[in-house]
């Protein structure tokens, strides 16, 4: 494995993924990603991390959970933003307000969001490619905003296509991306996490948060 120390960051700023994918690499810094991952571990402390088990019965090597309205959930192999927890049956705790600051600073959108999914990473987890598109014709129109703590992972994205050509990226600590305008219904995923090469996380692992706009 290559030593993390050896591989320079890119430097800070603004680089366009695709059309309407605006990655801003290193916006928050140590300090800032610190307190987050501090934030999260009381959203998991509230709100269990969770397994969900895909449409084809097969459980995703993600785990997640949600802060905020309305959490992403697998209901039966369906789809759904819920307002309450699946195992608890409570609602969802608020989202802290770190993460409302990024959506604010980064989302040109005029309201908070109604969900932040909480996604963790361990060794060998992935996701494919994929849409968000269960939050209802009405919220295309908002980004949908993303933020890497921890390990870095190889992100893809591509078109609208399921087919077309994608490009990938390293996503680190730190790393805001926000999927607006013709990237708001592209295809994305991770392929794989450089695990343990981060040090923000003890133990090692990957939490990515992800701001959505709800209208379904
Ligand atoms: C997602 O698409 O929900 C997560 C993307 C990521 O982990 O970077
Ligand atoms: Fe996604």
């Amino acid at each position: 494995m290559s030593d993390p120390k050896l591989i320079p960051d890119p430097p800070a700023g603004k680089e366009e993924l695709a059309p309407g994918a605006i990655l801003r690499r290193g916006f928050l810094d140590r300090a800032a990603q610190a307190a987050m991952a501090d934030a999260l571990r009381d959203v998991a402390a509230e709100a269990p991390l969770l397994r969900p088990v895909t449409a084809w019965g097969r459980p995703m090597s993600v785990r997640m959970t949600a802060a905020g309205r309305l959490g992403w959930v697998i209901e039966r192999g369906r789809y759904a933003y819920s307002p309450r927890h699946p195992e608890t049956g409570r609602r969802w705790p608020p989202i802290p307000e770190p993460v409302l600051a990024v959506w604010r600073a980064v989302s040109g959108w005029p309201e908070p969001p109604d969900c932040c999914l909480v996604n963790w990473y361990g060794e060998g987890a992935r996701m494919g490619l994929h849409r968000d598109a269960d939050e209802g014709e009405a919220a295309f129109a908002a980004p949908v905003v993303s933020i890497s703590l921890g390990d870095p992972a190889r992100f893809r994205i591509g078109g609208t296509e399921r087919r077309g050509p994608t490009r990938s990226t390293i996503l680190r600590s730190g790393d805001v991306l926000a999927m607006g305008g013709a990237s708001r219904l592209a295809y994305h995923g991770v392929d794989r996490i450089l695990f343990g090469e981060g040090d923000l996380l003890p133990g090692g692992g990957r939490l990515n948060l992800t701001l959505r706009v709800v209208r379904a």
